[in-house]
């Protein structure tokens, strides 16, 4: 009989839980039906290990090229970037640094394959060490990367390392830069309300992965034979990203309730903007293009962007309050500390808004679409006790295009 008893009070406590958990899945406002709503669960970042301060790019420059205007100019903005260190994948014994040979694509195809595959399991490993979940429960994996284009992706090589099911559903983002980690939170929540109208349990890791250091000495070729200063290689560091989204459809005990729900993404094509941010393929790997009208486009688009994605939110837009910034923590990304300075400056922002993208900024650089993802990752850990911290959040991204991405969210 008190077995019995401890049995029933046990399975209550259980269905509890889980009717908890499944309330915390839905947007809570007057819309009715109440929409089914996607969330952010668990997030994960992995940096690589070795460390390349701000001495770091000249050191590889002279042991290859003489000294010239251009390089010097570019090594000038390395040293005001205010980036303390950036991380690369690749060891500094590896051929890469000390051939005097540019590397081909197919070399750099395999140091992606080498190096990044490892980093974006780590990353992956921690987002779903903190989930809870099996991996076999994974349906979903949405990952995102601007620096490898082999087919089969680095997704499906992953996919498997980590013991997903032969089924899961693959998407594999390109040609979205920096505005990578957005576009591929916009594209999970898409999948997972199209399974949660199909009442489908659905789960997706969001996954980036950008080693931009491979192509490090394929950007100094081209600054020196064009004599064009190269800001690029000014800013970008090597890091894996990824997150466990649910539709809560379906939650097992052993997943953990979630920190975020999504509550609208919008993507835009800023206008006029053509050429000013690009990233290009050539015979030995990548080359950006980043021109000095950036901030420019960010000034004018960034403000606007904001107004319309609220518009477009039905559970905020009625409220006037929503429509101002600084109801919102930030994770906007740093593509240079330009664009933070000037992000904060047009939507009246204070440091604190931004703290962990300057943060991220100044102690790992720009690593390109896993940027966002690693903000996110520092927000969703942060101390509750360090000062104010908003209930919703706002990332934002600028990629080539130019395009910029916004997913809005709120404390789930
Ligand atoms: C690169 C950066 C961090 C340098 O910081 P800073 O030294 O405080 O910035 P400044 O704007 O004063 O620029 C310093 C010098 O770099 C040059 N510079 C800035 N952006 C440049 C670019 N995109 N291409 C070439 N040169 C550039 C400036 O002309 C200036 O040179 P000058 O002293 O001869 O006039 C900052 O300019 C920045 O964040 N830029 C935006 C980067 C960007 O667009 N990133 C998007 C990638 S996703």
């Amino acid at each position: 009989m008190a077995l019995c008893n401890i049995f029933h009070s046990w399975r209550s406590y259980l269905k509890r839980v889980t009717q908890r958990k499944e309330k915390l899945h839905h947007v809570t406002s007057n819309e009715t039906p109440a929409i089914p709503a996607v969330s952010v669960v668990s997030t994960g970042t992995q940096y690589p290990s070795n460390r390349m301060g701000p001495e770091g790019l000249a050191e590889i420059a002279f042991k290859h090229y003489a000294d010239s205007p251009a390089l010097q100019k570019t090594l000038e903005i390395n040293a005001k970037s205010r980036i303390e260190e950036r991380y690369s994948a690749i060891p500094r014994s590896h051929p890469l640094w000390h051939q005097p040979n540019t590397p081909s694509i197919a070399d750099c195809d395999e140091i992606f394959k080498k190096y990044g595959i490892p980093l974006a399991e780590e990353a992956a490993k921690k987002a779903l060490a903190e989930w809870g979940g099996s991996p076999g429960d994974i349906t979903h994996i949405v990952a995102v990367t601007c620096t490898n284009t082999s087919n089969p992706g680095f997704e499906s090589f992953l996919s498997q390392r980590l013991g997903f099911g032969k089924s899961v559903q693959r998407t594999l983002l390109h040609g979205v830069g920096c505005a990578g980690g957005v576009a591929a939170l916009r594209t999970a929540n898409e999948l997972l309300l199209g399974a949660a109208h199909q009442d489908k349990p659905a789960r997706a890791l969001v996954v980036a992965c950008e080693i931009p250091s491979i192509f490090i000495r394929r950007e100094l070729e081209d600054l020196v034979k064009e004599q064009r200063p190269n800001v690029g290689l000014t800013l970008f560091g090597d890091c894996a990203s990824a997150m466990v989204l649910s539709n809560g459809i379906g939650i097992k005990e052993s997943e953990r309730a979630p920190l975020w729900n999504i509550l609208n993404s919008q993507t835009t094509q800023v206008e006029n903007s053509g050429g000013c941010l690009e990233y290009n393929v050539g015979p030995s790997g990548y080359l950006a293009v980043i021109s000095k009208d950036v901030p420019k486009h960010v000034k004018s688009s960034l403000p606007s962007g904001f107004e319309g994605l609220i518009t477009s939110t039905k559970s905020l837009r009625e409220s006037p309050s929503s429509f101002d910034p600084t109801t919102y923590d930030w994770a906007l990304h740093p593509g240079g500390y330009g664009i933070l300075a000037l992000g904060q400056q047009v939507l009246g922002l204070s440091t604190h808004h931004l703290r962990k993208s300057y943060e991220v900024y100044t102690k790992r650089g720009n690593s390109s679409s896993s940027t966002v993802l690693s903000i996110m990752d520092k927000l969703a850990h942060e101390d509750e006790k360090c000062g104010t911290r908003r209930d919703k959040l706002i990332a934002a991204a600028f990629g080539p295009g130019i395009t910029m991405e916004m997913v809005v969210l709120t404390k789930a």
